[in-house]
């Protein structure tokens, strides 16, 4: 296979979800560093303003607010509506969140709020604008999944299966979309010391889950050079590859024994 030039990042106008805090921020801030305009997406429109005044300040790129609660039906359509009518050039699909527990016992409308955010938003922003990369003949969409999409995750059993759509979702898209320019990458990170651990709802899992993970500046770079060879999943550390690789050897019955080990604290 040829190799892939390196993605054409200056000048480029990249939408990054989830962009006020931990892999989000991260993202934002390579991106602008690299000479791309951006658009912030998240619900705390106030941190997104001061984000966007202080990347475009620091980078000299055009940084705007785009506050949206992409949980939500009517403001996801709205912001489906503004990048319609505007170039996007690379889609980070990056927001999410997960909780912890056992599923019998968590909230409701959090276990599907959380299938609204990780999956339909996924789904709804880049079929929003991958039309026109496709007219365009270029284009990227990184789409965060998780080491979490390689086996069934006991107490994490929503945002497991969650993480394992958006991980097929985007391999699939990766190979309909071959050869047209655009390119689309699953990006699988393992754990990492964002709010993420914190938002789980479980203070315990928490701190024993993340404490000694890398921080986001460390992962991103990692999505960044994938998406420049071409690759639709990328996976960072090496400990995790193997992880991923042995998940898809073992019947699942025996991964999803594994991981419940694995994930109580
Ligand atoms: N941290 C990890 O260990 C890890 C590992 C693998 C994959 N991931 C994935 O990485 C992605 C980013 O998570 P993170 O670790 O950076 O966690 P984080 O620091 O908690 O960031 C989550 C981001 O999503 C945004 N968000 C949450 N709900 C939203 C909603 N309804 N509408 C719009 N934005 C929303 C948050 O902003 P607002 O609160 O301002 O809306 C925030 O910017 C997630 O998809 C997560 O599943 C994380």
């Amino acid at each position: 296979m040829p190799r892939a030039e390196p993605f054409p990042y200056r000048g480029a106008t990249a939408v990054v979800t989830g962009a006020s805090s931990g892999l989000g921020a991260a993202f934002a801030e390579h991106l602008a560093a690299i000479g791309c305009d951006l658009v912030l997406v998240a619900r705390s429109a106030g941190v997104l303003d001061e984000q966007a005044e202080r990347l475009s300040g620091h980078y000299g790129v055009s940084a705007r607010p785009a506050p949206t609660d992409l949980g939500d039906h009517e403001s996801r359509r709205a912001l489906v509506e503004q990048l319609a009518g505007s170039r996007v050039d690379l889609l980070v699909n990056n927001a999410g969140v997960g909780s912890y527990g056992r599923f019998a016992e968590l909230d409701p409308d959090r276990e599907v709020a959380q299938v609204e955010l990780n999956c339909v938003a996924v789904v709804q922003l880049a079929r929003a604008v991958l039309p026109a990369m496709l007219e365009r003949g270029q284009g990227g969409i990184v789409n965060v999944a998780s080491t979490s999409a390689f086996q069934p995750t006991p107490t994490m059993t929503t945002y497991g299966a969650t993480k394992a759509f958006v991980l097929a979702f985007s391999v699939a898209l990766a190979e309909e979309t071959r050869g047209s320019g655009v390119r689309v990458l699953a990006f699988c990170p393992g754990p990492v010391q964002t709010g993420f651990g914190g938002a789980t709802g479980d203070s315990h899992f928490a701190s024993a889950f993340f404490a000694k993970a890398p921080h986001p500046e460390q992962i991103v770079p990692h999505a960044l050079e994938a998406l420049d060879r071409g690759r639709s999943v990328a996976v960072p550390g090496l400990a995790n590859r193997f992880g991923a690789v042995g998940a898809n050897l073992a019947p699942r019955w025996v991964t999803a024994r594994i991981s419940k080990r694995v994930l109580r604290p």
